[in-house]
């Protein structure tokens, strides 16, 4: 080992973890985003080249990368209860006197926001993150710690202070507002169904296996709670200020996120002031919590089976109103998915005016056995847009009966589709249902695509009503004399556009393939596919088995694709766009080099000291192998860094798959 690699690893590692901190907890950023990453990029690189030096809780695991197989079950070392509810000021005042029954003195509360996501407990050990579990059922959680490791204001090493050795913290994870909200623009630009609200986003996010999918979605974390043994802190509120200065993200105590107060009143002040005030959050919140602050009086308490006797949660009543339902009308989107929309007659919730409210799909209109002309609730919850979540069945006068859901498109009069085990309805008639078509077209236009200058949704629109282009290929035949006569066409814009089309020719095939816009093909399977397949013909003559092998490439994507490819229209589509020269052609450069690997499937694990675990997963794909996420009997070999997990090992033993070095595989490729 290297001395000075030593060093500077400890050095670029505090330095990092500081300015992560000052970044996510502080919002005070001291460097920018570029010198960040040099010396990330820094650390990385000794990493690879001194692998015992890689430490679990690097600054470099924030980025993701490991696959969990399966989470394992662990016992929580103090149970994780749950909080009694209360509803009124009523409840608040009993709850107090109750107290004050069994403690002869005066009582101070802390006063918390109850924040609405999914409740974590972290261990920390001589200052390291050792562990993150999610609660399970209060005594058995899940081991969730590679995934709460990218969570970027859970810090992996503590800053220096008096924090017991050894210790459990509790918080809150969840989405933040505008990072959900951007979550479904990405969802829908893919085509992709919405998700339906932060807090159950967050949960679904925690336990997917894949940690950089939860490192890209950026979730958020509040500590609320430190257990420890023995003696630490008088009190609560204390052991919350402590834990602000080893790094943790707690409450501020300006902007009335946490207070202290000895009375019901205040409490009452407390929950009134964010009852309205938490619109105005960043984050979402269901109530507030209610704490007796000093440990010694917590201790007198104590606690029941299910909930501490010290602390109360006090609940917001979500925001509903009663209005009357008009009429049920559909909005078909690029994809073709239906989405039922209901029109009310308009209604203040929640600060705005509400007329249009989401019915999300057939079944919830059956559940909930929604008519129009019915008088329903609407509620703003976490999602963006109201929902209806109820009728009010005794103010039911008319005498419509069910709701007969939508037997074809709204648009275009097609027979729409449902396909199994999914709850949305489609219109198939991709080619000549306008909101498709001109969707698509705005999609393959977009930036994240074909980034065409001088073309919007709106000269989209008109092009279509001037029967100039009525798909995708047609924008490639375009000429300035069939679009001067038009509005708004001036010579200036026609040449824009026509050079903007012009220039879009040279985009790369995975661009290509992206704005192409079939269904589930997002920029990162359009990368995967074009570098697997590298020629258009390749891709189309895959069949879903062959898709499949593809990193990544699921049932549900391949299927779709391969569908697509299937259709007559499609392919001529592919032909028009190929011979109006756009790309159908990976760039070689940096694709296939040799074929020794040829259909051989690869894990990597591990750390290792030539080449980064991205870089190898690159080269077994130049030479024709795959990369898999986790050792199965198909697998052909695990390529074994240094720190590779024992359970991994166990099992490539036990399926008798060949564990190589990294010297091994150099061996294999040269
Ligand atoms: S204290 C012993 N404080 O609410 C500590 N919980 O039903 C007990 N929650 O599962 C919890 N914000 O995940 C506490 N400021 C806060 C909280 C909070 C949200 C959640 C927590 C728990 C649930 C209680």
């Amino acid at each position: 080992m290297s001395i000075e690699a030593f060093h500077r690893v400890k050095e670029l590692t505090s330095e990092l973890n500081e300015h992560n901190h000052n970044y996510y907890v502080l919002n005070q950023p001291t460097i920018s985003d570029q010198e960040f990453d040099a010396l990330l990029k820094e650390l990385e690189k000794l990493e690879i080249e001194h692998p015992e030096l890689a430490d679990p809780n690097s600054p470099t695991k924030r980025v993701g990368g490991d696959i969990t197989d399966k989470f394992q079950k662990v016992a929580h070392r103090f149970p994780m209860l749950s909080l009694s509810n209360s509803y009124s000021k009523e409840e608040i005042a009993e709850w107090s006197d109750r107290i004050k029954k069994s403690i002869d003195e005066d009582v101070e509360y802390i006063m918390e926001l109850k924040y609405d996501g999914v409740a974590i407990s972290l261990t920390y050990e001589n200052g390291k993150l050792v562990r993150g579990v999610t609660r399970g059922d209060g005594a058995v959680g899940e081991d969730v710690t590679t995934n709460v490791r990218t969570i970027r204001t859970i810090p992996l090493n503590l800053k220096p202070g008096n924090y017991p050795s050894s210790f459990d913290i509790r918080g809150e994870i969840f989405f933040p507002l505008e990072t959900f909200a951007q979550l479904n623009r990405d969802r829908k630009e893919l085509g992709e169904e919405l998700y339906a609200n932060p807090r159950n986003t967050a949960s679904g996010t925690l336990k997917n296996q894949d940690s950089k999918l939860v490192a890209d979605r950026k979730l958020d974390c509040f500590l609320y709670y430190v257990f420890a043994d023995g003696e630490n802190f008088e009190n609560h509120f204390d052991s919350l200020l402590n834990a602000k200065e080893w790094g943790f993200k707690v409450p501020p105590t300006e902007g009335r996120y946490i207070e202290k107060t000895n009375s019901v009143d205040g409490i009452m002040d407390f929950i009134n002031h964010w009852d309205s005030a938490r619109k105005e959050l960043p984050f979402e919140i269901d109530g507030v919590v209610i704490k007796v602050n000093d440990y010694r009086q917590q201790r007198v308490l104590g606690l029941t089976a299910k909930s501490p006797r010290w602390a109360i949660a006090y609940k917001f009543k979500a925001e509903r109103v009663a209005t009357v339902l008009h009429e049920i009308t559909y909005q078909v989107g690029r994809t073709g998915a239906i989405t039922p929309v209901a029109n009310l007659e308009p209604v203040q919730l929640a600060g705005t005016t509400v007329k249009r409210a989401s019915l999300h799909n057939a079944d919830q209109i059956e559940k909930l056995d929604i008519r129009e002309g019915d008088t329903v609730y609407v509620e703003k919850g976490g999602e963006i847009i109201p929902k209806v979540v109820g009728v009010e069945i005794s103010a039911r006068k008319t005498d419509n009966g069910p709701h007969q859901y939508a037997a074809v498109c709204p648009e275009c009069g097609t027979p729409l589709i449902r396909k199994e085990g999914e709850a949305q309805h489609y219109c198939p008639n991709e080619s000549g249902c306008p909101p498709q078509i001109l969707g698509r077209i705005e999609h393959f236009i977009s930036r994240k695509a074909m980034n065409i200058d001088g073309l919007g949704p709106e000269t989209i629109e008109q092009l279509h009503e001037a029967g100039l282009v009525s798909n995708i290929g047609s924008l490639y035949s375009l000429e300035a004399e069939q679009l001067l006569p038009l509005e708004r066409m001036a010579e200036r814009s026609v040449e824009k556009l026509l050079e903007g089309v012009e220039a879009s020719k040279a985009q790369p095939f995975r661009r290509v393939l992206f704005g192409l816009g079939i269904r589930y093909v997002g920029e990162t399977v359009a990368k995967k596919l074009t570098r697997h397949f590298e020629t258009v013909e390749a891709l189309a003559a895959a069949d879903i088995e062959t898709l499949v092998q593809v990193e990544e490439i699921g049932d549900r994507i391949a299927e779709s694709v391969f569908e697509w490819f299937r259709d007559e229209e499609n392919q001529l589509l592919v032909k028009v766009l190929q011979e109006a020269g756009l790309q159908f052609e990976e760039n070689r450069s940096d694709t296939q080099t040799s074929a020794v690997l040829e259909g051989k499937a690869f894990v990597v694990s591990g750390v290792f000291s030539q080449f980064s675990r991205d870089d190898l997963k690159a080269e077994i794909e130049k030479h024709g192998g795959r990369n898999v996420g986790s050792i199965s009997s198909k697998t052909d070999y695990v390529l074994a860094g240094d720190k590779m997990g024992p359970s991994k090992l166990k099992k490539a033993e036990k399926l008798e798959i060949p564990v190589i070095s990294e010297e091994d595989f150099i061996q294999m490729i040269s």
